[in-house]
């Protein structure tokens, strides 16, 4: 017989947070930050969004968001919660335009794949919305402009 009270284990299992997450907030704008945080080109802040590592970057006023993840050998780009920085990976110094393409690369002729064809080499990009000062992003394509929310 149910008394119509929630088993604490809802509010704990992972599974069920995991279920939340995708179900609920994935198709969803969420707020990532504040605009006054990536005033200057190459400002970045780095949030969590919903387990994802994201950056989010002011490449010459252009605002860009791109999973936090190097194309090369999957390195971390952005490793401090915010700064100033170029879209650069620390790891072997692939740099990064504001459509996330690879256009540096040291020793370039080592990687005839990905200069042949480095669109394919993109960084994975969010989408971004601004509403005055608060920056929106969301991990999959929404149907809803973010005004609508
Ligand atoms: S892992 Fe990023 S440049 Fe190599």
């Amino acid at each position: 017989m149910s008394n119509h009270l929630n088993s604490p284990q809802l509010y704990c299992d992972p599974q069920i947070f995991d279920q939340e997450r995708q179900g609920l907030f994935a198709e969803q704008w969420i707020f990532a930050g504040m605009a006054h945080q990536l005033r200057q080109h190459n400002d970045f802040i780095r949030v969590d969004l919903l387990g994802r590592d994201v950056i989010i970057q002011n490449l010459r006023d252009k605002l860009v968001a791109f999973v936090n993840v190097c194309s090369h050998r999957h390195s971390i780009i952005h490793d401090a919660p915010s700064g100033n920085r170029s879209l650069t990976c620390p790891y072997h110094s692939w740099h990064y335009n504001a459509e996330g393409i690879p256009t540096g690369i040291p020793c370039k002729k080592a990687f005839p794949l990905v200069t042949a064809n480095p669109e394919a080499y993109k960084l994975q990009s969010l989408e971004l919305a601004r509403l005055g000062t608060l920056s929106f992003c969301a991990l999959i394509l929404v149907s809803k402009p973010c005004q609508v929310f």
